[in-house]
């Protein structure tokens, strides 16, 4: 891949994940969307051809329900949904070539068409499972929608697929007292057959083709899934469910994971008819395009696994690469929707304009799969620094000057000025290959290292000084800090658009290309300046997320209302596709108390006043911190804790909690568990720890 001007344009298709329709577009789809649309813009800057391609993931069994809930049909809601984020995409100025549905005929008319290949290359089995249903809601229920107490802690509420307390992982059958997570009626068991694909059958191919399209981390994290028979993939659901109707089987669903990606293939479909484009040069053959998912960490398996095998089944080609990006942070933290992070696409433009997060995330975005976190505080202040103070007022300073106190026409830079210039120009193409290489920190380091010697000139020239006594060498230095900023521009142009829009029209020139920042501008009128940005007001910052908080809890008391409760998945930096991943968990179950107990078997729990003199993150698990607590006089010990989600391990440090003393130790993968931490709240990131007041002293017993 030559990173010049191109003799011949690339031809290239990008998409990112698809987001699931069931909510509003959050700061982690955003995250996403800018990611890629920084990447497109560039591309395209560059003389390349490239479509960005997405659509809204419709179908599932969350789908149903929010729809039930709102008592509305699942058509009605997704259709709400799609003009709602396309509007907040919009207002983020992330342009998509295309933006369809999972919905749509071609998807659904591409979905049987693999499931006839599927069939065709024998790879598809059957096998009866028990299921559970519920028979108050008439419906099968996904491990999510199963909830009930750990078989492995005896922890209440837990999910049927994972323990938020302890870590186990288990089948909702596993539940103990389980109950349906819509209804609270226990579930009960009954026999269906599902339609399987047989994953294993890809083995060798995926086992080559992994580490050919995939990051090395990815790749070898992936790989570690070989060492076993890779299992059948269960791709049917049982009605009633939103969703494609598997061909020949008329009670059967495609499961909402088998159509989500081929969205990105219906979509590209729909818009080559609609530009008399060939589809098959970007689907069917990797001779003219490359193809690029953009994914978030969490749904990789899906990605790199299940998805290529199905396009190798289906004889269509695979994406030149999956690229995989961390997750989104607020403060340091996950993002929570009780501690009001959870920050909607509609409140930030709400509050505040969106140039000022493309800035901010560009300054952070790297190729790698690091967090990254939306610092509020650092996000006022670099963005008011860099943006404002270094570049921005370049062109405030230099425009103004030239327009009021001379006759707003360009000269020529002086000799020092030309060299700068010079640099500049050098510059282009390093910055360029950092934003080809997704290193965008790394390209708005350049840019604004490069501002800094622009501002180092102007001040040192000072010419608000000399514009009475030498105004033809004042005019140079203008002409050189307008230039100097002109080629900041051109390099910002991925990132924001609509600014450097306002600078091609202050000096009256074509939407610039990457070439555009060779040239230099000498002798040329400047049109008037036009206001580009102004600082941000920390006092917007906080409105907004107060708003946001807001926006939450009446979100939160609306479910409630309608008989559920909505129960945060924290930190996940696109929404919740999937059984995997419920929108809806009951208030409480049948009252929500468990059964009565004599006073003697609460009296045989110790609970203890214990301090955490230690708190570390266990990188390898989602959930799981390892604390270090003092009993006082008791001694230390080591409690493995399932509350990443709602704590960072810093904020633990010295805190005093309420511990149950006398469980009996407990050996986990992560190592000894000899206690448990009293926390309120549904689990998730609505986790509260139970600290007593102060005074209470390590060891003391709680009664
Ligand atoms: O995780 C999610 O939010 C899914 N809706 C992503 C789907 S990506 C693709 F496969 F469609
Ligand atoms: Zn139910």
């Amino acid at each position: 891949m030559t990173l010049g001007r191109m003799s011949t344009p690339r031809q290239i298709l990008v998409t990112t994940a698809l987001p699931y329709a069931n909510g509003p577009l959050h700061l982690g789809h955003m995250f996403e969307g800018l990611y890629a649309d920084f990447w497109v813009r560039f591309q395209k800057m560059r003389g390349h051809q490239v479509l960005f391609i997405c659509a809204d993931d419709t179908h599932g069994t969350p789908i149903m329900v929010e729809a039930r809930k709102r008592q509305i049909t699942p058509e009605q809601l997704i259709d709400e949904a799609w003009k709602d984020h396309v509007k907040d995409f919009k207002a983020f100025s992330i342009e998509h070539s295309h933006y369809s549905s999972t919905n749509s005929p071609a998807n659904k008319e591409l979905c049987e068409h693999f499931f006839a290949k599927m069939k065709e290359k024998g790879s598809l089995g059957a096998k009866t499972i028990q299921q559970l249903y519920c028979e108050h809601d008439k419906m099968f229920l996904p491990d999510r929608f199963v909830k009930g107490t750990c078989p492995k802690c005896g922890a209440l509420d837990q999910y049927g697929d994972s323990c938020d307390v302890c870590g186990a992982t288990y089948g909702p059958s596993d539940l103990k007292d389980s109950y349906c997570a819509v209804c609270g009626n226990p579930p009960v068991k009954k026999p269906s057959e599902q339609i399987l694909f047989k994953l294993n059958d890809y083995r060798e191919y995926l086992q080559g083709w992994l580490p050919k399209h995939t990051a090395k981390e990815t790749a070898n994290k992936m790989l570690e899934w070989f060492g076993e028979e890779l299992r059948e993939w269960d791709i049917s659901r049982n009605a009633p469910y939103f969703g494609f109707q598997i061909p020949g089987h008329p009670d059967k669903y495609f499961y909402v994971w088998v159509d989500a990606p081929m969205g990105y293939v219906s979509s590209t479909k729909e818009y080559c008819e609609k530009n008399k484009l060939s589809f098959d040069d970007y689907w069917k053959s990797d001779a003219k395009t490359e193809v690029y998912h953009l994914i978030g960490k969490d749904i990789v398996y899906f990605h790199t696994l299940f998805w290529p095998a199905l396009l190798k089944a289906a004889d269509f080609r695979s994406p030149s690469a999956v690229w995989v990006h961390g997750h989104v942070m607020v403060n340091g933290e996950k993002m929570s929707k009780s501690k009001g992070t959870f920050l909607s696409a509609k409140v930030y433009t709400d509050h505040l304009d969106p140039m000022y997060l493309r800035y901010y995330f560009a300054s952070k975005f790297s190729s790698g799969v690091d967090d990254v976190d939306f610092n509020l505080e650092d996000f006022a202040q670099r963005t008011n620094s860099d943006l404002i103070g270094k570049i921005t007022n370049l062109a405030s300073r230099g425009a103004t000057m030239l327009g009021a106190k001379l006759d707003g026409v360009m000269s020529e830079p002086d000799a020092e000025g030309t060299e700068l210039l010079k640099r500049a120009v050098a510059k282009s193409e390093e910055i360029a290959r950092h934003f080809e290489e997704r290193e965008f920190v790394k390209a708005i380091n350049e840019i604004r290292a490069l501002a800094d010697e622009a501002n180092r000139y102007f001040d040192e020239k000072a010419p608000w000084k000399t514009v009475e006594s030498d105004p033809k060498g004042t005019k140079q230095v203008l002409t050189t800090t307008l230039n100097l900023f002109r080629k900041l521009a051109i390099f910002l142009k991925p990132v924001l658009p609509e600014y450097t829009a306002k600078v091609e029209k202050m000096f009256g020139e074509a939407p610039y290309t990457w070439a555009s920042s060779e040239q230099t501008l000498t002798g040329k009128a400047v049109g008037k300046y036009e206001h580009l940005a102004t600082r941000i007001d920390p006092a917007k910052i906080k409105s907004m997320m107060d708003a946001n908080k807001q926006e939450l809890a009446e979100r939160a008391e609306r479910d409630k209302k309608s008989g559920f409760a909505t129960k945060a998945k924290t930190g996940a930096p696109v929404s919740t596709t999937t059984d995997a991943k419920p929108a809806a968990a009951p208030a409480g179950r049948d009252g929500g108390l468990a059964p009565e107990i004599e006073i003697d078997s609460f009296s045989k729990v110790d609970l203890r006043v214990a301090q955490i003199v230690d708190a570390e993150e266990i990188k390898e698990a989602d959930k799981l911190l390892r604390l270090k607590v003092s009993l006082g006089p008791l001694g230390e010990r080591q409690i493995i804790a399932g509350i990443k989600s709602a704590y960072s391990a810093e904020q633990l440090k010295g805190r005093l909690v309420v511990i149950v003393a006398n469980l009996k130790p407990r050996k986990m993968k992560f190592g000894m568990s000899e206690g448990m931490a009293l926390a309120a709240g549904q689990g998730g990131s609505d986790l509260f720890l139970l600290s007593p007041d102060s005074g209470a002293k390590p060891g003391d017993p709680v009664k």
